[in-house]
């Protein structure tokens, strides 16, 4: 069935274009420490290994902040304006988002943001069918997308939600700019609800980013298929072996690509030279305190109305509200 409010609008134009990958891998792969940037994990292949990843048993975050999304529900319903358009950052397969769409029956749309066109549109078509009448509008994108709405829709108060702990990919000081500019865009007195990973032992930290069967392994060393394909990249993958270290100091989870061997690889018209055992650093997940993070928020501008943890406190959930001095 297709009625006009559930009309697909092309996500168009914000999508990053080739030149920007080719850009941010060279300049990421010609620093003495090599890096390359996490949102390019996210193709179609990738958001699908990504899906895997949180349905495997040593990854606790997304069955956990489901679990506690379930409870809470009711006391974010509680808070939220009926009307409200609700604002995903980073919605992959939106389906933690399902347990608060069901719940905020009087939404007047959804924008699930995400990099991946594709998980972008098998979400569209899951949601639709199960939730007729939502108005959904996907945004191809980075977290500081654009956000056209129809004019209808533009004056309506806003609830932006950021589940995954997505939070902790970026370094404390970036996470906290971010936030800022999402209170911004969100406008004053909005809210925005955001898990957060808790800092525990590295015993169930690590092998929740290095599982018995590799899935990680390979959604880490996609980014290398990637280059291969559209930068023409000579990355032998199995030259390349997946770690993930634990950095106390900076309370976060490290993944790298490490080079099993000295050698030299392509991409498009310039050559990298790795040493053996040298690693590219792939990915950030700084895992925090309940009290680090209600600190963080609050330095952004945002008040916390109120957290939840499960019964091991594993994971945790925070109501913000976007109250600048
Ligand atoms: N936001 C997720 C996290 O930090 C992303 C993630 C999970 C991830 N597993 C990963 C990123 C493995 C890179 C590699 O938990």
């Amino acid at each position: 069935m297709m009625t006009s409010s559930l009309k697909h609008r092309p996500a168009i134009a914000t999508s990053p274009d080739k030149m920007e990958f080719a850009a941010d891998v060279i300049h990421g792969l010609s620093q003495a420490s090599k890096s390359l940037s996490c949102r390019w994990f996210y193709d179609a292949k990738g958001s699908d290994l990504f899906e895997q990843i949180t349905e495997l048993p040593e990854y606790y975050p997304t069955r956990t902040e489901t679990r506690i999304l379930q409870d809470c529900a009711p006391a974010i319903v509680a808070r939220t304006e009926p009307g409200s358009v609700l604002v995903e950052y980073g919605s992959g397969s939106s389906r933690k988002t399902e347990i608060l769409l069901s719940a905020l029956n009087k939404l007047a749309a959804y924008v699930p943001i995400d990099v991946s066109e594709a998980a972008l549109e098998d979400a569209r078509i899951r949601l639709s069918a199960k939730i007729p009448g939502l108005r959904i509008f996907p945004v191809v994108g980075d977290f500081l997308a654009e956000i056209d709405l129809p004019a209808s829709l533009r004056q309506k108060p806003r609830l932006g939600f950021f589940p995954g702990s997505t939070i902790g990919n970026l370094t404390r000081d970036a996470a906290q700019g971010l936030l800022h500019t999402m209170g911004e865009r969100l406008g004053p007195q909005s809210r925005l609800i955001v898990g957060v990973d808790l800092i525990k032992d590295p015993a169930i930290l690590i092998p929740a980013y290095d599982d018995a069967v590799g899935v990680t392994a390979d959604f880490n060393l996609n980014v290398l298929e990637r280059i291969n394909r559209e930068l023409s990249g000579t990355f032998d993958l199995d030259a390349f072996k997946h770690r993930a270290i634990w950095n106390a100091t900076q309370s976060r989870i490290e993944m790298h690509l490490e080079s099993r061997r000295q050698q030299t690889v392509k991409v498009l018209d310039r050559t990298f030279d790795f040493a053996a055992g040298e690693r590219i650093h792939t990915e950030n997940s700084h895992k925090y305190s309940l009290d680090g993070f209600t600190e963080l928020a609050g330095k952004a501008g945002f008040e916390t109305l109120e957290r939840w943890t499960d019964a091991n406190t594993l994971f945790s959930v925070h109501d913000l509200r976007f109250n600048p001095r």
